[in-house]
Order: structure tokens, then sequence, then C-alpha cells
């Protein structure tokens, strides 16, 4: 088979990942796929920035991801800038195309995921996500495809990895907030400005995201109801210890009674004896419960350029193996018209 060639919007920290990744392994992804991938471009803000020797030429920067997008030779576009605009301009042109799309895009997804299924659908385009929720963990892809013959009644993640170090550091050191934060900061979990980390709404992006899959439905960033971190004390972490618990900031999205779905992300006490319990440092794990499998978790690094890569390219190995037999994968399954409930205050 002719090379496959993609198209790279991004090149930080995941995004220098994927290229060194793409180089290093390209032998094995050869043989896995069966044709080479190539990078037809990488379009970037700054080209003349020093990205530690990445094993590409100069010439394949560009700072005109819309012109990469459109281009004929170009059949995967990954995209790791993160943000709703331009990103999603960039992703309905290339589905629209039949470009098939690898997105690491949470925010996006969860606020207008309808619009980059609709533009798959329409280019009979592929659009794989996986790096969206929770880094390296297969997660998504159990989600809409292991899962399927499944009815899932209830998902429960630790899905933020900056506030599950500090709620950790709280709980095990008896720490403050502020004192917690600091060190998450130093380390370099914290962003610059942690906001969307302790007030919650990076984990409502990946509940939506996570809901959406698991219930066959629509739930965007707006329909969850989230609360962040900043209030939790180290007496509230004290009392939890005495009744046999942990604090952690959930996702949770279950149905409810009445065929609605719910989604929301606040903290909760959860007893030392649950699996979520014991789930410390950055990492994250989400817990599955469902009518015939029973419970399952899924555990391990959610954040970082490497293993946020390791998810790009798997989509990558798939949408590429896609391609070349000639098939794309249902982006959405059956959407059920389930009642998204507003929580209100819990
Ligand atoms: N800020 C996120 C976290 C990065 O802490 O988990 C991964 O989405």
């Amino acid at each position: 088979h002719r090379p496959l060639r993609v198209a790279l919007l991004g090149c930080g920290v995941v995004g220098g990942e994927v290229v060194r990744l793409l180089h290093e392994q390209a032998e094995d992804l050869t043989a896995r796929i069966g044709a080479p991938i190539e990078i037809a471009g990488i379009a970037v803000r700054r080209p003349q920035r020093d990205r530690g020797g990445l094993p590409v030429p100069a010439a394949i920067f560009t700072t005109d991801p819309l012109g990469l997008v459109k281009r004929d030779d170009v059949d995967i576009v990954i995209e790791v800038v993160g943000g709703i605009e331009p990103a999603r301009t960039w992703l309905v042109e290339a589905l629209r195309s039949g470009k098939s799309v690898v997105t690491a895009n949470k925010a996006l997804l969860a606020e207008d995921g309808a619009t980059l299924h609709a533009a798959a659908a329409e280019g009979g385009a592929d659009l794989y996500y996986e790096a969206a929720v929770a880094g390296a963990i297969p997660l998504l892809r159990p989600l809409r495809e292991s899962l399927h013959g499944d009815r899932i009644t209830r998902v429960t993640g630790i899905v933020n990895g900056t506030t599950n170090f500090i709620l950790s550091k709280m709980c095990t050191t008896g720490a403050g907030f502020s004192e917690a934060l600091d060190e998450a900061t130093a380390l370099g979990y914290a962003e610059a400005d942690p906001t969307a980390d302790v007030e919650g709404f990076d984990a409502a992006a990946k509940a939506a995201i996570l809901a959406s899959l698991a219930f066959h439905t629509r739930v965007t960033a707006a329909d969850v109801y989230r609360e962040g971190i900043t209030e939790v004390t180290a007496a509230d972490v004290a009392s939890a210890a005495a009744m046999g618990c942990v604090v952690k900031l959930l996702c949770i999205a279950d149905r409810t009674a009445d065929g609605g779905v719910t989604a929301r992300v606040h903290p909760a006490m959860i007893p030392t004896s649950h699996p979520l319990a014991s789930v410390g440092d950055a990492f994250n794990a989400v817990f599955v419960e469902a009518e015939a499998a029973g419970q399952l978790m899924f555990y391990g690094r959610g954040a970082g350029g490497a293993p946020t890569a390791s998810a790009v390219l798997g989509d990558v190995v798939a949408v590429a193996r896609n391609r070349i037999s000639g098939t794309v994968s249902r982006g959405e399954s059956s959407y059920a018209d389930l009642r998204v409930q507003p929580m209100g205050e819990v």
C-alpha cells in the first residue's frame, strides 16, 4: 500500500512525543498497518522554536494549519492543539473532505462533539479521540466497542490527575489545599493557571464525553453539574478519614430511574475499601458498572506527553487500517433519546 500521510496540528509536549514515536516505531507501525506513515506537515505557531531535536526537517513546519489540512496528499489529521476555535474549523474541514481525524481535544468534543460527528458522517470519515479522556488508559474504545453488547449503568471516574495529586497529598499528609496545590505546581502537574483543573472544568468535559459514549446519548459540558476542590479543607479530609473514607474529585454519570442520564463532577467521600480510593498520585481510574460485565476498572496515567501520545498513536493505527481496508468506524452508535437531567444542587 502507498504511504499514508499525516498532518499534525500542534507540536507541544504531546505533539512532540507523537513525532518521536512515529519515528522510533516506524518499522513496527508499517508492519502493523500494512503501509508506512509519513508526516506531510506540522502546523505550529512558532516554527523557529527549539523542539529538542525532533527527527523531522525544518521545512516540514508550517504556520498555516487550514492550508495543511486541505492538502490533497493528507490522509490523516492529528490535532493536539486544544480549545474550541480554530480547532473546530480545521477538523470539520478535514472530516467533510473524507480525511480521518485523531484528536485529543476534550473541550471541543465536550462542547460541540455533535458538529464533529456530523462532519464525519458527511465525509464518510473516521473520528477517533482516545487521548481526550484519561490519556493512555484504553477507555473510550472499550466503551464504544467492547462493551457495546452490554448495558452500562454507571461510570465513576477519577479523570483529573492534578486534583487527584492534590487530594491524595491532603489525605496522606494532612496538608491544606493551597500547600498541596503549591507542591503540584512545583512538580509540574498543575498548570500556571490551574483553574480548569481545580474548578472541575477539565473533569466536566471528560464526564460529558464518557456519559455520551456510555449511554449513547449527547451530553455536553454544560449539562454536567460541576463543583471543584478549592473549598475542600484539611478538616474535611480529617473527618472523612475518621469515617474510614478518602476525598476524591469524582465524575459520575448514571442512568436515572425515569430513563434520564445525569453527569456530575464534585468532591466525594469514598470508603477506603472502594477500588477508586487507592488511586493515588496523579493517576486516573475509571470504574464502569454494566449489567452483564459487572464491575470493571480502568487504571493508569491520564496525562503527560508520552502516555497521551500512546493513545494518539493507537488511534492512528486504527484509522490507518480502516483507510487501507476501505472501512469507517461508526463514530456514534444510534443515539438513544435519553433525557439529560440537570443536576441542580446536590
Ligand atoms: N490537566 C489534566 C489533568 C491533563 O491534570 O489530568 C490531562 O487531561
